[in-house]
């Protein structure tokens, strides 16, 4: 196979891969965890063979809220109908920062895309962390933050055009509060990163609401530089898969008339430390 990098800061294209031969597999995993973002070009597969391959990883953590495949519990419908405005993670996100044991990553399928757009954008945690000045990091280090799904898949979005369609659901489970570090050791690399993100994370522990969302602003404004991102173009066939402990994602909603429907499986991850 044939390994490119997107950027200086994360992501990498995979070519000829095939994510059916078990004997691939090790190449693969190196370079996840080197790039954090890998992109497996050209993989007409179905949805058993996505399932294998995300079980190689770890167990899978099915999604409480997103409609599931018919047929296939364990994996997300991520939709977009063409009548439809609203794309499912258009805010900047970590997946599932909202569970105390956050997953490992997601694994996205595209398996019908608009003629143009509907691209996905990644930004590198640890490049964003690293970029900070070594007293803004030593004032963030031992700081926690919260992160909810309730405000995001709760009772009180039921209005969305989201909800409405079916397309996300059991908004009575959306209970779940989770405590994080600011800064994270990444589990496998080792490197530090930031661990907050504008979807989930709702403040941070000891502070006033005041000082907790001007810093959290700071971030989030600092974060958002193009140096630190990476932009995934799709094909049908293609599979994403990124590290939800080195990455925010966001998808790009600009394709308006036009279908984009992908598979999402997610993968347990372990409670992260400072
Ligand atoms: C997601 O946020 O998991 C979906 C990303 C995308 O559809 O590009």
């Amino acid at each position: 196979m044939d390994i490119k990098p997107l950027t200086g800061g994360l992501g990498a294209e995979i070519f000829g891969a095939d994510v059916t031969d078990g004997a691939q597999f090790a190449e693969i995993e190196a370079a996840f965890a080197k790039y954090s973002v890998i992109v497996l070009r050209g993989q007409d597969i179905a949805p058993e063979d996505h399932l294998n391959f995300a079980r190689r990883f770890g167990p899978i953590n099915v999604n409480r809220f997103f409609k599931p495949v018919d047929g296939h519990p364990e994996i997300a419908t991520v939709l977009k109908e063409k009548d439809q405005k609203e794309a499912v993670g258009e805010g900047w996100h970590t997946d599932h920062s909202y569970d105390q044991i956050p997953a490992l990553g997601s694994i996205l399928h595209a398996i019908e895309m608009p003629p143009y757009g509907g691209d996905t954008l990644f930004v590198s945690m640890a490049a964003a962390c690293e970029a900070l000045s070594d007293k803004m990091r030593v004032f963030l280090d031992g700081l926690t933050a919260v992160h909810s799904s309730r405000h995001v898949f709760g009772a009180a979005t039921q209005d969305s055009e989201a909800a409405k369609s079916g397309r996300l659901a059991n908004a009575s489970a959306a209970t779940q509060d989770a405590r994080h570090p600011v800064v994270i050791t990444h589990p496998l690399s080792k490197r530090r990163g930031l661990f907050v993100n504008p979807v989930f994370t709702t403040h941070i522990e000891g502070l006033t609401p005041d000082e907790s969302a001007a810093i959290l602003d700071m971030l989030y404004e600092h974060c958002r530089q193009p140096e630190f991102q990476a932009r995934v173009r799709w094909q049908e066939g293609d599979i994403t898969m990124w590290d939800n402990r080195a990455t925010w994602h966001k998808a790009i909603n600009d394709y308006h008339g036009f279908r984009r429907l992908m598979h999402r499986i997610t993968v347990d991850g372990v409670g992260l430390s400072g």
